[in-house]
């Protein structure tokens, strides 16, 4: 079954070709960094205005790199939600338009659990379930209980700043550019990661819960400090401030998710969401977290693309044999 899937919940147009749930013979993204990075975050009018100007082109080229047509296409997947309302809409009323066009049926997907497929997508091996899911995206950090593909209960959440938000934030108070996190894995290496005692929130009475706002306050009051007393900040401080950030924010995702893990009886972990393109995130849980089993997406299906959209669509589709209508609406929060 040859699935076509749009990915438009934020600031990446994606169109991606995907034979079966897993073979994947396209994956185009187009990034829009450059037209947010002086804003230092995403300008949601800017997103859409740029996903309507490259959607097409972005589906011939999907099209082109899987030398496929429309005509060959069975199923139209499209990310119905989460995400930013003017952005979901054009990549939805694209879908909509090529499965009105085209006959074909229309599946409307879940953003952050495509998130978790990517890293099933990533590997060969059969995942035993239950599983534990942890995303760790811009606008999400969940642990997920999956009982089997489909079937999650959502076992705790951030109640205030995503993980990557958190990394974006930190950035910004730093100068640096947007997206944060790369860039604050970049200098974390050179940092020493003790400088600072940083602290992650903890929630009374929800263990698996997260809180990243203080610990992102923590950045803004250490740079402070320092320049109170020293008037600049040196690049010895700025790495520093990273690679304390970094640790503790990535100690308390470990944590919580060796803690969850242990309670729920699983054997292993999917991982999910643009964090988990940190390699030193992985590194950190094999060190301080070796009797897990780690599945982690593959580095390009990590941050947002349409091939863990398509590759989704295809266990949805034939589990449920469900077609949406062209009435399906946009849902700007979605629950598991
Ligand atoms: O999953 P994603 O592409 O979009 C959402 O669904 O939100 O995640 C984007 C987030 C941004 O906050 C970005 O700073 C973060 O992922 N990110 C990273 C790294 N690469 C991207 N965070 C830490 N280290 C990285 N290497
Ligand atoms: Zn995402």
């Amino acid at each position: 079954m040859l699935i076509l899937g749009i990915e438009t919940t934020c600031d990446e147009t994606g169109c991606s070709v995907v034979k079966d749930g897993m073979t994947i013979l396209s994956n185009v993204v187009t990034s829009q960094i450059d037209l947010h990075s002086e804003y230092g975050g995403v300008v949601p009018e800017l997103a859409c205005r740029r996903h309507v100007d490259v959607m097409i082109p972005v589906l011939h080229e999907a099209l082109n790199k899987a030398k496929v047509t429309l005509n060959d296409i069975d199923l139209i997947a499209v990310a119905q939600g989460p995400g930013l309302i003017g952005a979901l809409l054009i990549g939805i009323n694209t879908a909509k338009a090529l499965a009105w066009s085209l006959q074909k049926p229309l599946v409307g997907i879940n953003h952050i659990e495509a998130h978790l497929y990517a890293a099933l997508m990533s590997t060969p091996e059969e995942v035993q379930y239950p599983c534990l899911g942890v995303v760790l995206s811009g606008g999400h950090t969940s642990l997920v209980l999956m009982k089997e593909l489909g079937k999650y209960d959502l076992i705790g959440q951030t109640v205030d700043d995503a993980i990557g938000e958190a990394f974006d934030k930190a950035a910004k108070v730093l100068d640096l550019p947007y997206p944060g996190g790369p860039q604050i894995e970049k200098l974390a290496a050179k940092g020493d990661s003790y400088r600072f005692a940083f602290r992650a929130g903890k929630i009374k009475g929800k263990p698996f819960d997260f809180s990243f706002s203080g610990l992102k306050t923590g950045v803004l009051y250490a740079v402070r400090d320092i320049k109170e007393a020293n008037t600049i900040l040196t690049a010895k401080d700025k790495s520093d401030i990273a690679a304390s950030f970094q640790r503790v924010a990535f100690e308390d995702v470990i944590k919580k998710t060796v803690l969850a893990a242990k309670k729920y009886s699983c054997h292993s972990v999917v991982f999910g969401g643009g964090v988990t393109a940190n390699d030193h995130l992985k590194l950190l849980f094999k060190e301080q977290a070796p009797s897990l089993e780690c599945i982690w997406p593959e580095k390009k299906l990590s941050l947002d693309n349409a091939a863990m959209i398509a590759g989704l669509a295809y266990h949805q589709y034939t589990q449920k044999k469900h077609s949406l209508g062209l009435d399906m609406e946009a849902l700007t929060s979605m629950p598991f």
